[in-house]
C-alpha cells in the first residue's frame, strides 16, 4: 500500500448522532425503482454498544445488501477503476460492464456465496480471478495468466475468526514490544518465541538500538498482524475485505476508500454515480457478515457413521493434521468492535471513528452453545490456526499452481483452511479444483508432507474414518 497508506488520515465520518438504522421511506423513489433498496438505509455510521434490537436491524440491512444484484443505477461497474485495492484508473476506460476475469464478474455477493446458503460457499464456477493485492500483475487484463484462480470459501463464523486474529495480533505485537523493551534495558540482543493461543510463529530478536530481527519469524506478515482472511490468508478484516469485493466484484466503490479524501472525486469510478457506499452501509455488510453463526459438528444418526467419525477424530491427530488444523483456538472476548484496530488507510480503522460500533457474539444462541476452557475463554472449533504454511515439496506439488506471489507471500503458501463446514462446502482446495476431501489431503505436501503420509500409508478403513469425521462439519444457517 506503499505511499498510500502512509497519509494520514482523519476520516470525517465522527457522527454525534444516534444510530439509526431503522428504514426509511425514499419518497423520491417509486417501488420499482430499478436500485438495491438496502442502499442508504443505514443512515448514519453506527458507534458505540449496539442493543440486540439495533443489531438485527443492522444486520437486516447487511444481509439484504449481501443478496442484493447491484444495478447500475446503484453505481454497478467500473469504467474508470481497476480490480485493485488501492484507487487505480485502468491503461484503456472498460468497454463493458462485466469481464469474468478481470471483473465486475457478479451481480451479487451471495452469487457465488451461497452453498448451502448466503454467506456459504461457491463452486468451480463462482471463482475468482484474483489479481488485486498482487505488485507484480496487470490490473485491468482480462488474461486468465495475469491473476490467480481462487475458490469462494463460506463466512460463517467470520466473526470468530476476525476477533481470533485480532487476539493473536495484540499477543504478537505485545511479544515484540516487551523484547525490544527488555534489549534496551540489558543492552543487550533479546530473542523471543512468537507463540499465541499455542500457535508457533517462529521468533524474533529484539536489539537494544531498537531494530529488530524478523528473519525467523513464520507464517505471518512482518508487522506481526495475523490477517486471517483470503485462501492466502493476507487480508486483515471483514471491513477491509468488503470494500474490496464491493469494488472487484460488483464496481461498487466505498466512500471511505474511494471517495474525495483519497481521490478527490465522489465518482473515482467514473460511472456517474457518486458516493456509492457510505462507511455505514459497509458497517451493515461487516455486522451482518461477522455474526453468521459458526459452523457444528453433525453426525447423522447412522449408527456406522457415528463410530467411523469418532475413530476418524481421534486420527486427526495422530496423523498430525491438528498441527496446523488446530481442532480449535481459545478466545477471550466475544465482543466485536467495527471499525476495528489493524486496519490500514482506505479502510476505516478504530482511531479514526468517535467510537466504534460494539456488539456482543455472546448474545447469539449459537454463542452459548460454544464450549468454554477451564479459564472461561470460548473454545472456537476453527479447526484451523490461521497461519501460512508452505504446501509443496519436489514430488508433490499441485498445490503450487499459482502464477504469481501476492503481497509477498510465495506462490506455494497458503493459509490453513478452516476446516469447520467443510462438509457443506465441496469442492476443495484453493482453487476449488479437488471434488473429494480424500484428493485434497492426498495433495499436502511441503510443511504438510509426513501428515499428509501418514493418512496415504494408513488402512482403507482408517482412511475412510477421517473422511466420515470431516464430513460432520457442517453449515447449518
Ligand atoms: C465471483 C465470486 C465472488 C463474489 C461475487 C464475492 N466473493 Fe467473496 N470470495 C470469493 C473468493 C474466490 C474468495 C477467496 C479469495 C481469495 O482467497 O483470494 C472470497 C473470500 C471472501 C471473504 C474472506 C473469507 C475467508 O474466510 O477468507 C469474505 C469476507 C468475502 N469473500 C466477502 C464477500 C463480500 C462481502 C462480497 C460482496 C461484496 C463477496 N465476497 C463477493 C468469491 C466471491
Ligand atoms: C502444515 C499444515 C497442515 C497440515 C499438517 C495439514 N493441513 Fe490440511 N490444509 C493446510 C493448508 C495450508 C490448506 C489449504 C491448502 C490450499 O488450498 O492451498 C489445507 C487444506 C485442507 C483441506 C481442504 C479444505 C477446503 O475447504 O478446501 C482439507 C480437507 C484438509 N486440509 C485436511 C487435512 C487433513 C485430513 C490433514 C491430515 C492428514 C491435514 N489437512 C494436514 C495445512 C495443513
Amino acid at each position: 500500500m506503499s505511499g498510500y497508506s502512509a497519509l494520514t488520515v482523519i476520516v470525517a465520518v465522527c457522527l454525534a448522532t444516534p444510530i439509526q438504522v431503522q428504514a426509511q421511506t425514499q419518497t423520491h423513489k417509486v417501488p420499482w425503482h430499478e436500485t438495491t433498496a438496502a442502499l442508504g438505509l443505514a443512515k448514519t455510521l453506527p458507534e458505540g454498544t449496539l442493543s440486540q434490537t439495533q443489531l438485527n436491524a443492522l444486520t437486516a440491512i447487511g444481509e439484504s445488501l449481501f443478496t442484493a444484484k447491484f444495478t447500475t443505477k446503484d453505481g454497478a461497474g467500473r469504467p474508470g477503476a481497476t480490480q485493485a485495492i488501492i484507487p487505480t484508473a485502468p491503461r484503456n476506460r472498460a468497454t463493458q460492464n462485466f469481464a469474468r476475469t478481470s471483473g465486475p464478474d457478479a451481480n451479487a455477493c451471495s452469487s457465488c456465496h451461497n452453498d448451502p446458503a448466503p454467506g456459504g460457499a461457491g463452486d468451480f464456477v463462482a471463482n475468482v480471478f484474483a489479481s488485486e493485492g498482487f505488485s507484480n500483475t496487470d490490473f485491468d487484463t482480462t488474461d486468465p495468466q495475469f491473476s490467480n484462480e481462487r475458490g469462494t470459501n463460506h463466512i460463517f463464523g467470520a466473526g470468530l475468526v476476525e476477533l481470533l486474529a485480532r487476539e493473536m495480533s495484540h499477543d504478537l505485537n505485545h511479544l515484540r514490544d516487551t523484547a525490544l523493551k527488555d534489549a534496551r534495558g540489558q543492552k543487550k540482543p533479546v530473542r523471543v518465541a512468537l507463540k499465541t493461543k499455542g500457535v508457533d510463529f517462529g521468533h524474533l530478536t529484539a536489539m537494544p538500538d531498537g531494530l529488530v530481527d524478523l528473519g525467523e519469524i513464520d507464517g505471518v506478515d512482518s508487522d506481526l498482524i495475523v490477517r486471517p482472511f483470503t485462501q492466502k490468508g493476507v487480508m486483515t478484516s471483514l471491513r477491509q475485505f468488503t470494500i474490496n469485493a464491493m469494488n472487484q466484484h460488483h464496481g461498487m466503490q466505498a466512500s471511505e476508500r474511494f471517495g474525495r479524501r483519497w481521490t478527490g472525486t465522489d465518482d473515482f469510478d467514473g460511472d456517474d454515480i457518486p458516493a456509492e457506499m457510505s462507511p455505514a452501509d459497509i458497517s451493515a455488510l461487516v455486522a451482518w457478515q461477522a455474526t453468521l453463526p459458526p459452523p457444528v459438528t453433525q453426525t447423522p444418526d447412522d449408527p456406522r457413521w457415528q463410530k467411523a467419525a469418532a475413530r476418524g477424530q481421534t486420527l486427526m491427530a495422530e496423523f498430525g493434521c491438528t498441527i496446523c488444523h488446530r481442532p480449535s483456538l481459545p478466545l477471550h472476548t466475544l465482543s466485536f468492535s467495527d471499525p476495528g484496530p489493524f486496519d490500514a488507510a482506505g479502510t476505516l480503522n478504530a482511531s479514526q471513528v468517535k467510537a466504534p460500533a460494539d456488539y456482543d457474539l455472546g448474545g447469539f444462541d449459537w454463542a452459548a452453545r460454544l464450549p468454554r476452557d477451564e479459564n472461561g475463554a470460548v473454545l472456537v472449533p476453527v479447526f484451523g490456526d490461521l497461519k501460512r504454511h508452505k504446501m509443496t515439496d519436489r514430488s508433490i506439488e499441485s498445490l503450487g499452481n499459482e502464477l504469481f506471489s501476492q503481497r509477498f507471500v510465495d506462490r506455494n503458501i497458503f493459509m490453513t483452511a478452516e476446516l469447520w463446514g467443510v462438509g457443506s462446502t465441496a469442492p476443495y482446495g484453493h482453487r476449488n479444483d479437488f471434488t473429494t476431501l480424500d484428493e485434497i489431503i492426498l495433495a499436502h505436501g511441503g510443511d504438510a508432507r509426513s501428515s499428509r503420509d501418514h493418512y496415504d500409508k494408513a488402512a482403507a478403513a482408517d482412511r475412510s474414518a477421517l473422511i466420515a469425521f470431516l464430513r460432520t462439519l457442517r453449515i447449518t444457517p
